[in-house]
């Protein structure tokens, strides 16, 4: 992803708060301050009234790190986390120095509107001034041969390797918000079999098997250890890796997941979604499952996120969807293994999750020996994809605490 980084400031007296530093609001003023002087030296102040439309902002993350007083000099990066049609994610960083940690960190979504307050193609200049598409991906997309199995991983970093696992429905492709921050780690975000790019055999699904083709992912990329992270059904897989390959994982990140298997009434709902699956495919999917996944905020604000998890979703294969399915169904009971759990563990909830309530998340948490806890507000289900500057500060913060 392309960033600009020539845009610096010397932070005045005037810019900061009674306590004598910038605080978020003063940070939300310079970022956009920012923004007008990468369009002022680009494409010129009036791109929009050139194009007909203005940029609406509908959502707005400040996250300050350290303190900044009058004399600082600051250097901005911007850079576009995500396109859709009518929208637009900016991301933008300020540092005390090229290169050095970010003192504070901003997203801001955008919706373009014309005239008469109608949604609007967001203009080619903006885009390229922001460094053109931006990538669907979380690194380089890498096709190995695992298990017998065509299958894709996106890899990126050095240092202490992160093995992403998605949910379900899902693919690798949910993790790209946090894996591109989380530089200083090596991030492995693969499709488990049958989702997305990795093939998708007639049979041989079940949550041992994901976690066999993990453990044979690692041996292929000569990773002894990896900091597990999963979320949903890929916390499910995680479970079984800490049971059976514990040798293999260095510390855990369980998001969103839950330890107890499915009851009669959730397998006889599982059996009812797979036969549906065979029948009409995974399509139907999106509708059903699209309100659950998010929290309204996120659907009301964050248009490209819902587009994402739908495409996701929409892109999938029966035979992996169904194979899924019958795996979470038969899926051990996890809750025995929780008090056994001798690794780091971080445990992190969606405060809107309506799939796992955050109150189930932190009794499991509380069943793990030192387990962390983390609630994030204004996430739903997903919350790397929802919140994912919060996300990655919470991961952050673990992965450092770990020697
Ligand atoms: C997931 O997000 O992976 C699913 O909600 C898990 C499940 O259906 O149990």
């Amino acid at each position: 992803m392309t960033e600009r980084s020539s845009i610096a400031f010397t932070v005045y007296p005037d810019d900061c708060d009674a306590f004598g530093h910038l605080n978020q609001a003063s940070f939300l003023a310079l970022f956009e301050r920012a923004r007008w002087d990468a369009i002022a030296r680009g494409p010129g102040m009036d791109v929009f009234t050139r194009n007909h439309v203005q940029p609406v902002v509908r959502k707005t993350t400040v996250e300050y790190y350290e303190q900044v007083f009058p004399g600082d000099r600051l250097y901005f990066s911007i850079e576009l986390a995500q396109q859709g049609q009518t929208s637009f994610t900016l991301r933008q960083s300020a540092r005390k120095e090229h290169g050095s940690r970010p003192v504070a960190e901003a997203e801001l979504v955008f919706v373009c509107v014309d005239r008469d307050g109608k949604p609007h193609a967001v203009p080619d200049e903006i885009t390229a001034l922001f460094g053109g598409r931006p990538s669907r991906r979380t690194g380089v997309t890498q096709h190995l041969s695992v298990n017998g199995l065509a299958t894709a991983v996106d890899a990126s970093g050095d240092g202490v390797a992160v093995l992403l696992l998605h949910g379900f429905p899902l693919d690798r492709t949910m993790w790209r918000q946090v894996s591109g921050k989380l530089t200083g780690w090596r991030r492995i975000a693969p499709d488990l079999r049958g989702f997305g790019l990795t093939e998708a055999p007639e049979s041989g699904y079940s949550i041992g098997a994901y976690a066999d083709d993990l453990v044979a992912l690692l041996d292929t990329l000569h990773i002894e250890r990896a900091v597990v992270c999963g979320l949903s059904m890929g916390g499910y897989v995680a479970f079984d890796m800490v049971r059976r390959y514990s040798d293999r994982v260095r510390a855990l990140i369980l998001m969103n997941t839950r330890a107890t298997p499915d009851n009669a009434e959730g397998r006889a709902k599982r059996d009812a979604t797979l036969a549906r699956v065979r029948r009409d495919g995974p399509t139907f999917l999106a509708a059903e499952m699209l309100p659950k996944l998010l929290a309204p905020a996120t659907r009301q604000t964050m248009p490209d996120v819902v587009e994402h998890v739908r495409n996701m979703i929409t892109n999938q294969v029966s035979d992996g969807v169904a194979g899924a399915l019958a795996a979470m169904r038969d899926r051990p009971d996890s809750t025995l293994t929780l008090s056994g759990i001798d690794v780091p563990t971080l445990v992190m909830a969606g405060r809107d999750d309506q799939i796992v309530p955050a109150a189930e998340s932190r009794t499991m948490a509380e069943g793990i020996p030192h387990a962390q806890f983390s609630v994030i507000p204004d996430a739903g289900h997903l919350t790397p994809m929802e919140q994912p500057v919060n996300v990655t500060r919470v991961v952050k913060e673990f992965l450092e605490s770990l020697d």
